[in-house]
């Protein structure tokens, strides 16, 4: 961050540049927001400065170095603007990676190329480690699940009520004009019209047409990232095809999702996170993972149509905790979260039987 202090009119101001990068105690003693108001009140004008120190842990992140991210900075000296800054995720759970530096591959690949994909069956964490590396980043997030009936007007924008000057914008063109991360879920199912209009903003340096909006011109944020996530799977989706061309062509870094544990491959640190997660027992939340491991390969097989993440996990461990018995807690989440449908239900309830037993 560059920073130059002037004295102008008796006064100290700061002026804050881009591009550029100091020393780590400068970024820490002085990010100031300002921000200028004007009025004229009876011919007397007024103007009005206001700085404000910024939240150090929006801007430099104490994980940063956790997760190896520290030399990745996605918005250098750039302060986002107090009205968007509430996007900002804070306490993004733990994440369980296996050694598999989401994170920092996640974050490199931004820095480098702007935007990345991840691609993996629901319930992997794709959505989950978004929330953290736009935390860790400082980074508001614009997130649009593609797979439910969004209309244009909700991500471009639209009129309100009667007259021109009651334009409202829409998710993605807030996302073009301050910056942050837009988390496009379910890419795959995106509609032909929203993706016909996303190409031009996919190059980095793109630019967006209002052509509802007397073809205003809004130009993709220097500090505009974007994240776009899949299913591979696509048994319960029938709306899933192919990602569209203009899409995977500008995605260069791919990165896979897969269950921390599947079939007989059960991993100790998701056991770990549901004992921690829930209170159960390491005895029960091995069991509870080893249910969830055989019906995620069961899905994976395109037997069942959902597999239990670890949070539809935690969910089960946290009914046990709470005294009810396995076999009932298991019938009042995960049952029901992989379907409606009384014999895939049954499916499920025989998984969980040949673990806790039938009772
Ligand atoms: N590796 C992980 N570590 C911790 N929690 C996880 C992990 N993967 C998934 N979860 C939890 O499982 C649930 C589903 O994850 P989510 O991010 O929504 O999956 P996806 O977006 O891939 O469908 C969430 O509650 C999430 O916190
Ligand atoms: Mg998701």
């Amino acid at each position: 961050m560059s920073r130059s202090t002037k004295k102008k009119n008796g006064a100290f101001t700061f002026s804050m540049g881009y591009g550029t990068q100091g020393k780590k105690e400068d970024q820490k003693s002085l990010l100031l927001e300002e921000k200028s108001l004007k009025t004229q009140v009876n011919g007397a004008r007024v103007q009005i400065s206001i700085s404000k120190p910024v939240l150090l842990s929006e801007y430099n992140h104490p994980l940063r170095k956790k997760y190896n991210i520290e030399k990745y900075d996605l918005h250098p000296g750039y302060v986002f603007p107090e009205e968007v800054r509430a996007l900002i995720p804070k306490g993004t759970p733990e994440y369980v990676d296996k050694g598999k530096n989401y994170v920092e591959r996640i974050v490199r690949a931004l820095y480098y190329f702007k935007q990345c994909a991840l691609v993996g069956p629901s319930g992997t964490g794709k959505t989950h480690i978004v929330y953290l590396v736009a935390e860790l980043c400082g980074l508001p997030i614009w997130e649009v699940n593609c797979g439910l009936q969004t209309s244009t007007y909700d991500l471009f924008g639209r009129y309100i009520g009667l007259g021109k000057e009651n334009w409202v914008d829409g998710q993605i063109v807030m996302w073009c004009r301050y910056g942050g991360l837009l988390y496009l879920d379910e890419a795959n199912m995106m509609k032909q019209d929203v993706a016909a209009r996303m190409n031009p903003i996919l190059d980095t340096r793109g630019h967006i047409v209002l052509t509802e909006k007397d073809n205003e011109i809004v130009h993709r944020h220097p500090y505009g990232y974007i994240v776009i996530s899949m299913n591979p799977f696509s048994a319960e989706f029938v709306g899933t095809k192919p990602l569209n061309a203009a899409l995977r062509r500008r995605m260069s870094v791919w990165i896979d999702f897969d269950y921390l544990s599947v079939g007989d491959e059960i991993c100790p640190d998701e056991v770990d996170l549901i004992v921690k997660r829930s209170g159960v027992d390491k005895d029960t939340a091995y069991k509870i993972v080893k249910v969830g491991a055989e019906l995620r390969r069961q899905y994976k097989n395109g037997d069942l149509p959902y597999g239990p993440s670890p949070g539809d996990l935690i969910n089960w461990a946290v009914l046990i905790a709470d005294g009810v018995s396995p076999q009932k807690a298991a019938d009042e989440t995960i049952v029901g979260t992989t379907s409606d449908d009384a014999e895939i239900q049954e499916m499920v309830r025989r998984v969980v039987y040949s673990v806790f037993g039938s009772k």
